[in-house]
């Protein structure tokens, strides 16, 4: 045996093991060359035959040999493995982790929120079960008067109290009228006048496709000495435009609410003919809710003098005015709580 042979070896077992294609293969060629019968082994066997100058040559060129077949086994294992589970491609490009988005009707109530706030508006909010009194009764609504059929009420199965009346579920979020009189009658006098807008889901008997039996109302309610009509009107034209544009207009036509006096339906111009008329709105307007300067009964009922306050009230259906933004011509209100993601993903 000489240096020749050994290097023919390695390099024979060198190719064979590069081009091996499966891992079966590969455990076969470590038997042939480095197992306890294999080449190498042999080789070694043969080393007692050499005298001693050889014998330490020879058997450092076997080592060598050895350890590159024992590497060039192990690399081309690595190759033909499956890639492990914690690998991580740092260059691949990354996973989108599907993310959801706030429910239309709650993108509506932020952004009528914000643009009250800039007014100087402070959100509050007030029960959703209340009592007969700040939802009618303070409302110069007396009991078995014919205005409350226009509220289709779902009274709660309570015990009824001897001032506030029976529990319902509130109809209007105008039952925040006389609760914030009361919280802020207090600081009243000179200092804080009332700027409430008032958020908060409403509930009435009544299902169909502009209807759903719970919806969303905001109330504006307004009180400070000298509050006039053109206040009223300012703040719902400056609202028009900041919710549907800056072309949009409000109008007010006389109505009749008990709680206001006067009373106005208050309605926007329509955004695709900006009060024209077309086949969307007929008229150029769409009626949306309710207005007027707050009724002297209502204040007294809230603790205030109405020979020195005066105010102004609004209050109309989120879901109604959000369904009539550009774009949007929602023909069933009754969709947008229909848990429906392919419906609700397009918001
Ligand atoms: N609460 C009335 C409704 O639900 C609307 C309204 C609010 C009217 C404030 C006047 C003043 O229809």
């Amino acid at each position: 045996m000489d240096a020749g042979n050994l290097l023919n070896l390695k390099n024979q077992a060198l190719a064979v093991i590069s081009e091996a294609e499966t891992k079966k293969e590969l455990s076969e060629l470590k038997v042939k060359f480095l197992g306890r019968k294999g080449e190498v082994n042999q080789l070694l066997k043969n080393l007692s035959d050499l005298d001693p100058d050889q014998k330490a040559q020879t058997g450092r060129l076997l080592n060598e040999a050895k350890t590159a077949i024992t590497q060039a086994l192990r690399q081309k294992t690595l190759k033909l493995s499956p890639a492990p589970r914690d690998w991580l491609d740092v260059t691949a490009p990354g996973k989108t982790f599907p993310s959801g988005h706030l429910h239309p009707i709650t993108q509506a109530i932020e952004e009528v929120s914000r643009i009250f706030e800039r007014l100087g508006f402070t959100r509050v909010r007030y029960p959703e079960v209340d009592w007969d009194w700040y939802v009618f009764e303070a409302l110069n609504m007396p009991e078995d008067h014919p205005a409350r059929d226009e509220w289709e009420t779902i009274f709660i199965d309570a015990e009824e109290n001897k001032k506030m009346g029976k529990m319902v579920l509130t109809t209007h979020t105008s039952n925040g009228q006389v609760r914030e009189m009361e919280r802020a009658g207090k600081t009243l006098p000179g200092k804080t006048p009332i700027r409430m807008l008032n958020i908060g889901k409403c509930y009435r008997r009544q299902q169909d496709r502009t209807h759903t039996v719970m919806f969303h109302q905001f109330e504006g309610l307004v009180v400070d000495r000298h509050i006039g009509i053109p206040d009223l009107k300012g703040t719902l034209n400056h609202f028009a435009r900041e919710f549907y544009g800056p072309k949009a207009r409000s109008r007010i036509r006389p109505f009749n609410f008990r709680f206001t006096e006067p009373s106005f339906e208050v309605d926007f111009s329509c955004v695709h003919c900006l009060g024209r008329g077309c086949r969307f709105c007929k008229s150029g307007w769409h009626e949306v809710g309710g207005a007027g300067l707050v009724h002297p009964n209502v204040l007294k009922a809230g603790g205030l003098n109405p020979k020195v306050y005066s105010g102004f009230a609004f209050g109309w259906g989120i879901e109604r005015c959000y369904t009539l933004k550009p774009g949007l011509n929602l023909d069933d209100i009754r969709l947008l709580y229909s848990s429906n993601l392919e419906f609700l993903n397009q918001f």
